[in-house]
């Protein structure tokens, strides 16, 4: 099983454009699929899981699109708390540094924070304005504030000034939509994840494709530049 699995939620505009509606109806779509994926990581037992929601690259979309991005955001972050704080799950959100983030919504992602911080099951992230270049830079600049010489730094300690230092790296990455690329999601905790790209479009995505996706995962070989199990101490 997977410590860890990050969702780049991808392919609501394609799914609304394929039905003649507005895309911000393939957003609205977007909800059931994350609840969905979310119960489903619970009972399969992972314990990390991260979702792609907004990127620092998003702002460049169509200010009614973001704006109504924000607002179903918003709805849907009030309308499950019970559910999440119910099941056990600690919510947390990466990014939302950007003045442009509404600042009720902020708050609402402040009090389902607070609200979750005392639950011990699976963690769920949304990565909510985000950006794996901005987070870099930023554990570079708190690293030279904290004054800490140059011969210090090692890779356990720069994570240490990453937004959230417990979080372990990503094992998993589904990006759904058929897209194959990182869009600058958490770079420095994907240095080696596997990936999987499943066609469906996010909308479309439920428990089964994730848990084929999980699959799919435990049929991989991960080697960490070593060799497979089986060759380790075989002569050449
Ligand atoms: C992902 O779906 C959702 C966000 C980036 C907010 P898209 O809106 O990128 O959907 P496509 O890629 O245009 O189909
Ligand atoms: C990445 O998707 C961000 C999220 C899913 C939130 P995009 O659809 O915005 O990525 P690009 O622009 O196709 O790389
Ligand atoms: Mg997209």
């Amino acid at each position: 099983m997977p410590r860890h699995v990050a969702c780049v939620m991808d392919g609501n505009g394609r799914w609304a454009q394929r039905r003649s509606l507005p895309r911000t109806a393939g957003h609205q779509a977007a909800e059931s699929a994350v609840i969905d994926v979310v119960e489903a990581a619970r009972t399969a037992g992972v314990r990390w899981l991260t979702l792609y929601a907004f990127s620092t690259e998003n702002w460049n979309r169509p200010g009614t699109e973001v704006d109504h991005l924000m607002r179903l955001v918003r709805r849907a972050v009030r309308r499950h708390a019970p559910l999440l704080l119910a099941r056990g799950i600690r919510c947390r959100f990466l990014g939302a540094a950007d003045p442009r983030v509404p600042p009720e919504l902020a708050q609402d992602f402040d009090d389902l924070t607070a609200l979750t911080s005392g639950n011990r099951g699976m963690t769920l992230t949304i990565a909510f304005d985000h950006g794996g270049r901005r987070d870099i830079v930023a554990a570079a600049r708190s690293l030279i504030r904290s004054g800490t010489p140059a011969d210090e730094v090692t890779e356990r300690l720069f994570a240490d000034h990453l937004p959230f230092p417990d979080m372990p790296d990503v094992d998993l990455v589904i990006r759904t939509s058929g897209e194959q690329r990182i869009s600058n999601f958490m770079l420095w905790h994907v240095a080696y994840a596997e990936w999987v790209f499943p066609e469906v479009l996010w909308p479309d995505f439920r428990a089964p494709d994730f848990l084929a996706c999980l699959h799919t995962y435990r049929r991989r070989d991960r080697r960490f530049g070593g060799v497979p199990p089986r060759t380790n101490g075989e002569r050449s």
